[in-house]
């Protein structure tokens, strides 16, 4: 991935959920598209700081936050320490997500009510923060012509139903709504919230649905254009998401699958 470091000269972003998969990527690419990075984690304390250390060798500035995005006061304590360090936020990238897949009829409440927390609850406290900052903040012509921009990662979830994973999916489901709304009630204050909704992109939260020639031959049958994504697919997405090249793309949700969403089962049938 190459971007000239000039545009996004002066923006500061956090990307929740950047210590490993797509969150990494995209946290990598903002930094060399000129953005300074707060990579926050979870779990991935270590990981955090490697791929800081790595943009801040790229010469770029970088912090890595740990926080759990489904718990308020811990939001509210990373973007205060997103705000103390960098002053503001130009960019959020709502990527922290995870999967507890099971049978319907077994699924437990804790692992619904965690998929719907991280997924959902967690995206929602995080983009309320940072339109806080945005609306204070206003538009600074010479940085961005928008106030702020939000990008939630979704997935071809979000219309896609997926037995054995409904709290994910309903998840995912939430997240078109949620960023739709958001966007129609803050685009007059110049703040562009949109979504990236991957298909099957190779990170360790799938692992094991590519990891064997038997499962990437099956996979490949639900994507029409024939390769496994990789996480550079969606980073690309984002950079452009986030910069002023998309200015005019509000509320929308950018489906990058291969084409996954165009039902190759009905190819040959229907
Ligand atoms: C899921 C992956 C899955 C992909 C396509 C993603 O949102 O996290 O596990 O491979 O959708 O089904």
């Amino acid at each position: 991935m190459s971007f000239s470091p000039e545009l996004l000269k002066g923006q500061k972003a956090l990307v929740t959920g950047g210590s490993s998969g797509i969150g990494e990527a995209i946290a990598r690419a903002l930094a060399a598209a000129g953005a300074s990075v707060a990579v926050n984690y979870h779990s991935g304390d270590q990981e955090a700081q490697k791929i800081v250390e790595d943009i801040k060798a790229g010469g770029a500035e970088a912090i890595a936050i740990g926080a759990d995005v489904s718990k308020e006061d811990e939001v509210k304590a990373m973007f205060g320490q997103m705000l103390k360090e960098f002053g503001t936020i130009d960019i959020l990238v709502n990527n922290a997500g995870l999967q507890k897949d099971s049978a319907f009829t077994d699924m437990t409440l804790d692992h619904w009510n965690l998929v719907i927390g991280v997924n959902l609850t967690g995206q929602f406290l995080c983009a309320r923060e940072a339109a806080k900052e945005f609306m204070r903040r206003g538009v600074q012509p010479h940085i961005s012509a928008a106030a702020g921009k939000i990008i939630c990662m979704s997935s071809v979830h979000e219309v896609i139903p997926w037995a054995g994973h409904v709290n994910y999916a309903a998840s995912k489901g939430g997240i078109n709504m949620m960023m739709r709304s958001i966007a129609q009630e803050l685009a007059p204050q110049r703040i562009r919230v949109n979504s990236i909704a991957p298909g099957a992109i190779k990170t360790p939260i799938n692992t094991s649905a590519w990891n064997t020639p038997e499962a990437e031959a099956k996979l490949l049958k639900l994507i029409p254009y024939g390769r496994i994504g990789v996480v550079e697919d969606i980073a690309k997405t984002a950079v452009w998401l986030a910069s002023d090249d998309s200015d005019y793309v509000c509320g929308e949700t950018m489906f990058v699958d291969g084409g996954m969403t165009l039902y190759p089962g009905f190819a040959t049938g229907g």
